[in-house]
């Protein structure tokens, strides 16, 4: 009786796992979290260029978006999930040190300026240049063109 018990909340803890596998790394999940870096990249881009007022809380905002999300995207590229994504490209699972270290060096590179926030539009367009480059080497590299 008891075994059984047991039995059945190993099933259950797997039929969990299973779960969360199913939705991580496929390219719904990835493309959520790059969609987030793109949003708020363009907050930042809109005040760099003036087209919105310089507000201390969007760009704090954004930079943690930022920071947070280069934390866990690495997690979405696991072992066994290479195939049926065709914005990733496979270079990512063989090269998965590289990839992991760049997407640290993003959130470690917008920490560094959460911590010391831009002070104006100026700064912010600074920001983004530095962010920017982590973004677009790694797209360079890593993202294949799906159109
Ligand atoms: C560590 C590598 C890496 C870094 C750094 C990175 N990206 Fe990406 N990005 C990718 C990959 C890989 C994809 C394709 C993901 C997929 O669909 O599987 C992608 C896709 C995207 C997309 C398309 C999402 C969609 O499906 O519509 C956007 C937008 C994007 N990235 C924005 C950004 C921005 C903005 C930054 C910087 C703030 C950034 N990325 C930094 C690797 C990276």
């Amino acid at each position: 009786m008891k075994f059984k018990a047991i039995a059945a909340g190993v099933f259950l803890v797997g039929v969990a796992v299973t779960a969360v596998f199913a939705q991580d790394g496929t390219h719904e999940a990835r493309s959520a979290l790059m969609k987030k870096n793109g949003a708020a990249a363009g907050a930042l881009a809109a005040i760099a260029k003036g087209e919105k007022p310089y507000d201390a809380e969007v760009i704090k905002t954004a930079l943690t978006t930022i920071s947070q999300t280069a934390k866990v995207f690495p997690d979405q590229f696991k072992p066994g999930t290479e195939t049926g994504d065709k914005a990733a490209s496979p270079k990512i699972w063989q090269n998965m040190d590289d990839f992991k270290a760049r997407s640290a060096k993003l959130g470690t590179d917008a920490e560094t300026i959460l911590a010391q926030l831009p002070a104006d539009a100026a700064g912010v367009g600074g920001a983004l240049k530095t962010l920017g480059a982590n973004c677009g080497g790694c797209h360079e590299i890593y993202r294949l063109k799906t159109e």
